[in-house]
């Protein structure tokens, strides 16, 4: 077998925003925006699990809509903006949900996390209140084998009410998301 020299592998290019940083990369044209993410620019947040399509352990956001980036070829990322889990710490600063699932046990062996991180963040910025439904809904093609989901549902509404008492929301509002929430304490 011969085995083409890196530069002639390395035959396509684009641009794209990363994070929120504009990034240039070059890779081999048959690649998969996961295999380019964490083998041409060593993004290894993303993470690889089934590689079918099925599990969501590589979702990543493109243009703000949650995609499973072992689906997507990175060159149809030309000029488009992907969030990874990376992209979610903000100034140092955790994002709400990155806190909420370290303080109440929904991620555990962490492989599944980054997905369903960015899937959870994509459903909050379309509705900033929804329900245990609407949550369970969005995250239904992230699989997680360690936790139950319901861990993963409880820390997706805490984050729901921090981020509305960030945003010094409307008494009902916070009173409506502190319910659903349960106001359990960390366990
Ligand atoms: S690795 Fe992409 S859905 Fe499983
Ligand atoms: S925390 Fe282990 S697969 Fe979800």
């Amino acid at each position: 077998m011969t085995t083409l020299p890196l530069a002639a592998q390395k035959s396509s290019h684009i641009r794209f925003s990363l994070n929120g940083e504009d990034t240039d990369v070059s890779f081999a044209p048959y690649k998969t925006l996961l295999e380019v993410l964490r083998e041409d620019l060593g993004h290894t947040g993303t993470k690889h699990g089934c590689e079918l399509g099925e599990c969501g352990a590589c979702a990543v956001l493109l243009d703000g809509k949650p995609v499973l980036s072992c689906l997507v070829l990175a060159l149809e990322c030309e000029g488009r903006q992907v969030l990874t889990v990376e992209g979610l710490v903000s100034e140092g600063k955790l994002h709400p949900l990155q806190d909420a699932f370290a303080d109440l046990g929904a991620a555990q062996c962490g492989y599944c996390t980054p997905g369903i991180l960015v899937t959870a963040k994509a459903l909050l910025n379309e509705n900033p209140h929804p329900n245990r439904d609407q949550i369970r809904q969005a995250l239904s093609g992230n699989l997680c084998r360690c936790t139950g989901y319901l861990q993963i549902f409880e820390a997706v509404e805490a984050a729901m009410l921090k981020m509305a008492e960030d945003q010094d929301a409307p008494a009902e509002i916070r009173g409506e998301a502190k319910v659903r929430a349960g106001t359990q304490e960390p366990r």
